[in-house]
This record gives C-alpha cells, sequence and structure tokens, in this order.
C-alpha cells in the first residue's frame, strides 16, 4: 500500500540527493554560483515549500490528533529544524549575492552555510524515517494514512513543477557525479 509515511520518504530521497551535490561543492571548494542558485531555488520551492509543506501543514497536524503535540517532543523539534534549515539557506543566500558583488570572503560564509544545512537535514531526515514516521506508522490507520496521501496530492497539484524539480535534482546530481 502507498501511503502517506513513504511518500514524504521518497521526497527525503530527493533532497538527499540534492544535499550530496551540496557536499560534493563544498568539497571541490570551487563554487558554481549559478549552481549554487539553482539550489537555493530547488531547497526553497522543494525541500520546504513543497516537502516540507507537507509536514507542517497536514502531516504534524494529523500527528497532533493522535496525541503528538507540535509544541513539545519530537514534532516540535521538526518544526525547529525546519526553521534552523530556513536560516542556512537564507545564510546561502545571503552571501551569494555579496559574493556577487566582489565579497571574495562570503565564499567562506556560503561553504559554512551549505555544510550547516546538509548536516541539518542529513539528521533531521534520519529521525523523521527512523522514528517519526514508524510512530506515524503505528499511529495512523490505513484510511488516515489515504486521506493524508490525497491532501499531498493536492499540494502536489502540478505535476509537471514536481518532476521539473526532481529532474533539475538528478542533472545536478549527474553534473557532480554523486
Ligand atoms: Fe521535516
Ligand atoms: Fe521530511
Amino acid at each position: 500500500m502507498n501511503t502517506a509515511t513513504k511518500n514524504l520518504e521518497n521526497d527525503h530521497v530527493h533532497i538527499l540527493k540534492l544535499i550530496d551535490v551540496m557536499k560534493s561543492i563544498v568539497r571541490s571548494g570551487n563554487p558554481d554560483v549559478e549552481h549554487i542558485e539553482k539550489i537555493i531555488v530547488l531547497i526553497r520551492e522543494y525541500a520546504d515549500g513543497l516537502h516540507h509543506a507537507k509536514e507542517e501543514e497536514y502531516f504534524f497536524p494529523a500527528l497532533k490528533e493522535k496525541g503528538f503535540p507540535s509544541d513539545r517532543g519530537p514534532v516540535a523539534m521538526m518544526l525547529h529544524e525546519h526553521s534552523q534549515g530556513r536560516n542556512f539557506v537564507k545564510g546561502i543566500a545571503d552571501n551569494v549575492e555579496l559574493f556577487k558583488q566582489g565579497k571574495e570572503s562570503a565564499l567562506e560564509d556560503i561553504f559554512r552555510n551549505m555544510s550547516g544545512y546538509s548536516e541539518l537535514l542529513t539528521n533531521h531526515i534520519a529521525k523523521e524515517n527512523n522514528v517519526l514516521f514508524r510512530m506515524a506508522d503505528n499511529a495512523l490507520t490505513d484510511s488516515e494514512q489515504k486521506n493524508l496521501l490525497d491532501m499531498f496530492g493536492k499540494a502536489e497539484r502540478d505535476g509537471n513543477q514536481l518532476n521539473g524539480f526532481i529532474a533539475q535534482i538528478n542533472d545536478l546530481a549527474k553534473h557532480y557525479n554523486v
């Protein structure tokens, strides 16, 4: 059976691939600003704009109904990490602007924020996959999983846009051989 938790785990596969691209760019020490700008858009529109929106607007509220509050415990931690992630992305974006204006030292801050985001999201995804989603699988009935999946489908209404994000991530992954 396809479930809401499997749908979210599938997003994680693509997000982790994007993180591998980020790690590869940091390792190379040689930034391709165009690629970094593309990554910022992919995080803001796909990882945060779509995936985190599915979690925050539908999935976490469904867990709340099952006795997992959003102001403490694992869900609160996940929400806090989403917001930390947004701060790292802002750090990347702000410093890319400074770098483009000629401030060479901004490069270090770009890489520092990219590494911070990569580490945060890698751990975040592991916690969701291994702990939170497994708790959700135990707590949600089949029909509740299905209802959530239907709502995710509405959030993903533009299938072309979704496939476009995934294709762009795959192109970057191919380019960086990750
Ligand atoms: Fe999350
Ligand atoms: Fe997630």
